[in-house]
């Protein structure tokens, strides 16, 4: 089982995950990034996983990323933080093979320009008493398909980093083992 994470950003996710997965049959072969000075290549390099800087051209006007992985006989994708909308080639060859991990309880607070922080303060705009995370399948549309699984923490009269803060404490316990249970049925 060969698993590619597609990351933006600090990778605390794709290190959990790489951490989870250690020994294991399960190997991560690929990360792939858009920004060039992201955390995740350093997390890359100290694990001794292959990396790619993703670019326009490589990623959304060409099959060049998609042959990359097919050649690399990737089996998953994962997106741990990761910011660009997929193109329509990639979730096509991927069918249901792509999981996305959003920080919040979809289909609230979800779609193009919720991320990160964005995602926790509006939250906490709404008042709202409870938020979490939703793993789900990847299509066309930002967080849109399938759900798979969701956690859920109180946060009422928290601010929005203090969402943050519980929200990312989901992610790390439950991400990995939602993987591991969706490659248990594939
Ligand atoms: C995570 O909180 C993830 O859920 C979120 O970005 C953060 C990445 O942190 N993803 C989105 O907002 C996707 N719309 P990391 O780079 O430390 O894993």
């Amino acid at each position: 089982m060969k698993i590619a994470i597609l990351a933006s950003g600090a990778g605390s996710n794709a290190a959990n995950i790489i951490q989870h997965f250690k020994n294991t049959p399960v190997q991560i072969s690929l990360i792939a990034c858009n920004k060039a000075d992201a955390g995740v290549f350093q997390i890359a390099k100290d694990n001794q996983i292959d990396s790619i800087l993703l670019t326009k051209e490589n990623f959304k006007t060409s099959d060049q990323f998609v042959n990359e992985l097919q050649q690399r006989q990737i089996d998953l994708v994962i997106l741990a933080g990761f910011l660009w909308l997929v193109p329509s080639n990639l979730v096509k060859a991927f069918a249901d093979r792509i999981i996305n991990i959003h920080p919040a309880l979809l289909p609230k607070f979800g779609g193009k320009g919720m991320y990160g922080h964005f995602v926790h303060e509006a939250v906490h705009e709404a008042q709202e008493v409870e938020s979490g995370i939703t793993i789900h399948l990847v299509n066309e549309e930002f967080d849109k398909g399938k759900i798979l699984f969701q956690a859920k923490a109180s946060v009422e009269n928290c601010s929005a980093s203090e969402i943050e803060q519980k929200v990312r404490a989901l992610e790390i316990e439950h991400f990995p083992k939602a993987i591991e249970n969706f490659i248990s049925k594939m």
